[in-house]
């Protein structure tokens, strides 16, 4: 409804808001699709157990972090609790032989990639429309704990941080510019790049720096040491939700078009290194120039175009694959959005039917 003393901004944003939540809605899974990912799950873990009984199957990345889109994939890391186990890469080829055998799935070993993994393809079915893509991993212990990171960031204010999220990954996969492989952003890489905006360059912050926050009890570095690395984070988000309240009322369409605007324009890209743990650090001081191997400076080798700290493993560039030419499509699109929005053309609907095509 119109407001006689609103704005035409402060119009287009509150339209901009509602069409966000409307269309983000639409697309999250199904109580249907998550109960027969579960399944799925528990007879994976079933038929691994056959091959090592002490072992679990976890869910992590988007199933498991509340920043799932209907169809995504499923990622799955199984964790074996005994001494004395097979080596991934026995496991992970026994493993796809066995499933050939027993299930529908179609399936993929990579025993001697850098983390061995079993992928799996099931059909489309009647009940099924789109098939299940899934990966198993082996003993990925960061990336469960990672997953759990930015599930608290999700549950902190699920409104706004939800909604930023999940409208970003299906706008880079809609303009091609969520493909590791083919030298973009993983969609890991750019929540991190809200959570680091929400925490860190918004100001009032919308969401605390969970990993310097003081924790409630002393705490040994056995507790918070994992292979070497930090992973300490405030998770007692009961807790969390009773005390943090942000001061900061922007709207989910105002954070939105700031998100783009500041990624676009501000965020300084040869120098810069968005870090969800510290803020924004130098790559000179982390030693991520762009690489010179063997003193040839190589630009096809190039690592360190586009730099994203890992929350944990800090010495790991999140956004390593990305090319010159894929940032410069990146930011591009970042562009392209902050201009489509700012021209606040009549329906707000209209603008984000644009934005996505
Ligand atoms: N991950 C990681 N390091 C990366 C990429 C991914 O540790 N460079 C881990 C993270 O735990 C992440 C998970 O793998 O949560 C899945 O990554 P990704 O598929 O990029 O994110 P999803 O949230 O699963 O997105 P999608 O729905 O597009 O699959
Ligand atoms: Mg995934």
């Amino acid at each position: 409804q119109q407001h006689p003393r609103q704005t035409s901004k402060q119009r287009f944003v509150a339209d901009l808001s509602q069409c966000l939540f409307d269309f983000v809605i639409q697309l999250l899974p199904t109580q249907d699709e998550m109960a027969v990912k579960e399944d799925v799950r528990k007879l994976l873990e079933r038929l691994i157990r056959t091959i090592e009984p002490d072992s679990r199957l976890l869910s992590f990345g988007s199933t498991a972090n509340g920043f799932s889109l209907r169809n995504s994939d499923m990622d799955l890391c199984c964790l074996i609790d005994s001494e004395d186990k097979l080596s991934a890469a026995d496991l992970v080829t026994m493993l796809g032989d066995l499933l050939e055998r027993e299930t529908k799935f179609h399936v993929k070993t990579l025993p001697h990639a850098r983390i061995p993994i079993v992928k799996l393809n099931l059909d489309p079915s009647p009940g099924l429309p789109h098939g299940i893509a899934c990966d198993i991993g082996f003993e990925n212990r960061l990336a469960l704990e990672n997953t759990r990171l930015l599930m608290c960031y999700a549950m902190i204010d699920p409104t706004r941080v939800r909604t930023i999220v999940l409208f970003l990954k299906v706008w880079s996969k809609r303009r091609k510019i969520n493909s590791p492989y083919k030298g973009t952003l993983s969609s890991y890489g750019y929540v991190l790049l809200v959570i680091y905006f929400l925490v860190h360059v918004k100001n009032p912050p919308i969401l605390p720096n969970l990993q310097q926050m003081p924790p409630l009890r002393p705490i040994t570095k056995e507790e918070t040491h994992l292979n070497g690395h930090n992973i300490w984070f405030f998770d007692d988000i009961d807790l969390l939700r009773q005390r943090w309240v942000s001061e900061n009322s922007e709207s989910v369409a105002e954070l939105l078009i700031d998100f783009f605007r500041y990624y676009a324009r501000d965020f300084q890209y040869n120098t810069g290194v968005a870090s969800i743990r510290s803020g924004l650090l130098k790559k000179e001081e982390k030693g991520w120039q762009n690489d010179y191997s063997g003193g040839r400076y190589d630009p096809s080798r190039e690592r360190n175009r586009f730099c994203i700290e890992d929350p944990f493993e800090l010495d790991y560039n999140v956004a390593r694959c990305v090319t010159k030419d894929g940032l410069y499509t990146i930011r591009g699109e970042f562009m392209r959005a902050a201009r489509v929005l700012s021209q606040r053309p009549d329906r707000a609907i209209v603008a984000l039917a644009e934005l996505c095509e």
